[in-house]
């Protein structure tokens, strides 16, 4: 199983390309059992989860033709020859049940298995089931499947979501494009995946206003079409990029990243001293002084603090001057990477939702592992600037949403390397 290798204490200075966004593909994709035609994703990214999603589309009977080099993603349903997302695929990876809207919106039929916990937290898909029974579908919980059916067409309703889900809402968007009349989607969440989501499926003729706010509203058609869509810019790889130079030092410019995507970061890391600024290409990011500024954030749904972005600022705030408050408000047990940055020389105390970070002027490296993806990363911006080696063990976590992270970071003279934990 491969490691990755980061001898500390290089400054990085370069350009970093920032990928297509793995959460917005991910959505995106299962939209294309809406519609018999191709809908063909461009700026896809190269990465794990986008190879599961291929594989369980494939096993519904969609073709999803390889990602080429020019990280186009052509997905033809033009038939669906099954109806049941299996949970040898669905445990691999939950956004496999972003499968349920389509299908359900589609056939009216869908067996989808339930996705079980996860590392951050139990994770529950109540929300999504609610809102698909308000669409008029019906639900049965069985054998650790959703089985889920519909008389007919789905109908429009008004839906009003307790927390605003980014999941329930991509499932209630895709499924209300192709329902029975009008859907009124409250409190609905309003990340930038949501909008890009609602965009794709107005090119394929759906009818659809209010992404992006709190109230999002589906006025129901009798088909969709096919369409190309270009898949946004991943802010969270941009924002865990953005850290790199703020906890390595040097300058760092991130081109293709939107700005106003990160706006929350953005804000952050003026107030911890490192400055952002435009370029015609992106953004460059630069470190003020040699130690970054303590903070205190709370983490929230867009356009808060991202969830996504906290251990990465955490392994920023591990090196700040004076005390740090982290809380995790999304995730019950994301801060999985706390005890790892502690065994390289951090001060953190973890009391439930909220962390302290008592900032040390240099950590040390060592061998860690990490549970998840983002927490995965974390350690290794957390190397990127401390002394001696850290060696990330368990890369399939980040593989599944950064693509070539050595060669990126690389090529702004960090030392890393991915080396095979056998050899
Ligand atoms: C999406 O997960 C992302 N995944 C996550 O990215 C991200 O952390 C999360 O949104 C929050 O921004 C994808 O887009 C594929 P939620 P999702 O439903 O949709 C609770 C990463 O690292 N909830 O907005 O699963 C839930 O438990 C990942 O790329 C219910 O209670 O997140 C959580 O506390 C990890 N019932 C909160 O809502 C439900 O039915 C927000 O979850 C659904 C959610």
């Amino acid at each position: 199983m491969d490691s990755i290798a980061i001898r500390g204490g290089k400054e990085l200075n370069g350009r970093i390309a920032v990928s297509g966004a793995k959460n917005a593909c991910l959505a995106l994709m299962p939209a294309a059992l809406l519609t018999e035609e191709p809908l063909t994703l461009t700026n896809a990214p190269r990465l794990a989860d986008i190879r599961t999603m291929t594989e369980l589309l494939g096993s519904l009977g969609a073709e999803v033709a390889p990602l080429s080099q020019g990280r186009v993603l052509a997905i033809g349903a033009a038939r669906v020859s099954n109806h049941t997302a299996h949970y040898d695929i669905v445990r691999k990876m939950r956004a496999s049940i972003l499968v349920l809207g389509p299908l359900l919106a589609r056939d009216g039929l869908a067996n989808v298995s339930l996705p079980g916990g996860c590392a951050i937290g139990a994770r529950p898909v109540d929300l999504h089931l609610q809102g698909l029974e308000a669409l008029g579908a019906e639900l049965e919980l069985r054998d650790g499947y959703v089985h889920a059916k519909s008389q007919g067409r789905l109908r429009g309703a008004k839906i009003d979501l307790p927390v605003p889900s980014v999941g329930a809402t991509e499932n209630i968007l895709t499924a209300a494009t192709l329902a029975r009349g009008a859907t009124v989607l409250n409190n609905a969440a309003r990340e930038p995946e949501i909008v890009d989501l609602a965009r794709c499926l107005r090119a394929m003729g759906a009818q659809i206003e209010g992404e992006g706010t709190s109230r999002i509203e589906i006025q129901g058609v009798e088909t969709l079409h096919g369409a190309t869509h270009r898949v946004i810019a991943d802010r969270i790889e941009l924002g865990t990029y953005m850290l790199a130079p703020a906890i390595a030092g040097g300058e760092v410019e991130l081109v293709g990243g939107d700005r106003a995507s990160v706006a929350s970061l953005v804000e952050q890391l003026e107030k911890a001293d490192v400055d952002v600024d435009d370029t015609e290409d992106g953004i460059k990011v630069r470190r003020r002084n040699g130690r970054v500024g303590a903070l205190n954030v709370v983490t929230e749904p867009y356009p808060g603090f991202p969830t996504d972005l906290q251990a990465q600022l955490m392994a920023m705030l591990c090196t700040a001057q004076g005390q740090s408050v982290l809380e995790e408000r999304i995730f019950e047990n994301r801060f999985m990477h706390a005890p790892e940055l502690m065994r390289m020389g951090a001060r953190i105390d973890v009391h439930g939702g909220t962390a302290k970070i008592q900032g040390v002027e240099r950590l040390r490296g060592a061998p860690v592992m990490a549970t998840d993806l983002r927490a995965s990363v974390s350690l290794i911006l957390a190397g990127l600037a401390a002394e001696g080696e850290t060696l990330v063990s368990r890369v399939y976590h980040l593989d599944r949403g950064y693509e070539s992270v050595e060669e990126k970071l690389g090529a702004c003279g960090a030392d890393i390397e991915r080396v095979n934990a056998g050899g």
